[in-house]
């Protein structure tokens, strides 16, 4: 099927995959592609049964007759649009360049009927070559880009057949790609899926953020506020006072959560050669992080679209987790920092400046405006708690509103000094509502409903985090 293409997948990718996949133990397999798959053996080892699937003679004897005495391994040569397996039979479904190779309509068929052969909670995980053009097309394959997965992971549902079925989709728990660095002409992605109920339809917070908050255009402009590769107040200012407080040395591994358009990931790795993953759960973002990385060339630094509430990473992955103005999107604020301090090395350190309310009640206006962006906002003190009761020691809480307020004053001032270039490159509307929002920021804050607070601390070698839930607030 694939012969060039596949060997352009080294095996240090495998590796990374194969870490990428969730707990194998106990789990009854389905690989699909499984003839050119790098998986299959290593999976066989600790999975309880793997179903494999190719409809390529060729690739599957070579296979077969190295996985003879494997006993837990089925093999079926099929067509994978004309596969038929009971309802809920895999944990774990696993597709190796497979969706290429069909037509739009069948891979919707497809992706419906891989959520009917999912266990509810069930992970899909595949990989797949995407364009780095849209509507690349060759005779044979099509090379869709990785915003056209994720549009089919997120619109196909199963179920509802009859009344008393209950509707399935999936929700992402990251994409990725593979190979940026590598420059290579065609891209290589891998996807974590999760079988969830679908509640009819209620927007996810992937939605409104890519429609709502960071579509391209806002980005567009949102960046020109700011500055270039930042979405957030003080732009490369800020973010290079931020890190200057950490203290980072070349090859430690940093986590930023909410990576935005990569900005600060690109500029931590050039600085200080810190490994840098970004997480960031608008594709859109993440789309541009990955671009600017291609151009850029700076090694080290890899972008990932997921929830940061949903991803899994293995305990002491970090030294060093970065965020700023991205966990105010974040509800359960608790178990994400629980997460955090899960995934930080034992001498790990973290550093978040986030918006929080203030301790004045926040004007009708603003809090309006906080209704409208999915802000979900705390006040300093709850911050901190949640904080220390998800096992970190010594948090440090700075206020950093005036120099949040500086940076708005400053952005302001730029926006009205160039409003015919501004306007020229948006619309007048978009320059108002700009103007607007930066009044209404600086306004709130003056008036103490509105702060922006700077947490820093380490993990704990010893974890006494338990601190009922009642003692909190
Ligand atoms: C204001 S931007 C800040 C971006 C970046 N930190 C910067 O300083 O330029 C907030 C970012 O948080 C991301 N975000 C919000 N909720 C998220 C979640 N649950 N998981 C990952 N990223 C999230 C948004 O998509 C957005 O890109």
């Amino acid at each position: 099927m694939l012969g060039s293409e596949a060997n352009l997948i080294c095996s240090e990718e495998d590796l990374e995959m194969l870490s990428l996949l969730p707990p194998l133990d106990g789990l009854h397999v389905l690989e699909l592609g499984a003839g050119i798959s790098p998986f299959t053996e290593k999976i066989a080892d600790s999975a309880a049964r793997v179903t494999t699937v190719d409809c390529a003679n060729m690739f599957f004897a070579k296979k077969l007759s190295k996985m003879e005495n494997m006993r837990n391994v089925e093999h079926l040569q099929a067509d994978v649009t004309k596969l038929d397996f009971p309802k809920t039979k895999f944990d774990l479904i696993i597709s190796s360049f497979q969706f290429m190779h069909l037509e739009d309509e069948e891979l919707k068929a497809l992706t419906a009927c891989l959520i009917r052969w999912l266990r509810p909670g069930g992970h899909l995980f595949f990989h797949e070559f995407c364009s780095r053009q849209p509507d690349s097309t060759s005779s044979q394959k099509t090379y869709r880009k990785q915003a056209d997965y994720n549009r089919f992971m997120q619109e196909t549902t199963e179920g509802l057949n009859c009344e008393a079925e209950t509707m399935h989709g999936f929700d992402l728990v990251f994409s990725k790609c593979m190979n940026l660095k590598h420059k290579e002409e065609r891209l290589h992605f891998c996807w974590l899926l999760k079988k969830v109920i679908r509640t009819g339809n209620n927007c996810s917070l992937e939605e409104f953020l890519e429609k709502e908050r960071f579509s391209r255009r806002k980005i567009s402009h949102i960046e020109w506020m700011y500055g270039q590769g930042f979405l957030s107040a003080g732009g490369l200012d800020t973010t290079q006072e931020l890190m200057s407080l950490l203290n980072l040395k070349p090859g430690e591994k940093v986590l930023d959560i909410g990576c935005g358009i990569g900005g600060p990931a690109l500029y931590m790795a050039k600085a200080y050669g810190v490994e840098v993953l970004g997480i960031d759960l608008c594709l859109c973002a993440i789309e541009i992080a990955q671009n600017r990385l291609m151009e850029k060339n700076v090694p080290k630094v890899q972008f990932e679209l997921c929830d940061a509430t949903m991803r899994e990473f293995p305990e002491n992955s970090f030294d060093v987790v970065y965020s700023k103005e991205s966990i105010l999107y974040i509800l359960d604020k608790l178990s994400l920092f629980q997460k955090l301090h899960r995934w930080l090395k034992p001498t790990g350190r973290f550093l978040i400046l986030d918006y929080c309310s203030g301790e004045q009640p926040m004007s009708e206006d603003f809090q309006k405006f906080v209704n409208s962006t999915g802000f979900q906002l705390l006040a300093v003190p709850s911050f901190t708690k949640y904080l220390e009761t998800a096992g970190f020691a010594d948090v440090h809480v700075t206020d950093y509103t005036p120099q949040f307020v500086k940076h708005l004053k400053n952005e302001l001032m730029h926006v009205k000094k160039n409003k015919e270039e501004f306007i020229k490159n948006f619309s007048k509307q978009e320059y108002d509502d700009n103007i607007n929002v930066w009044k209404g920021k600086i306004q709130e804050c003056e008036a103490g409903g509105l702060t922006q607070g700077l947490f820093q601390g380490t993990k704990r070698a010893v974890n006494n985090s338990v601190l009922c839930d009642d003692n909190i607030l």
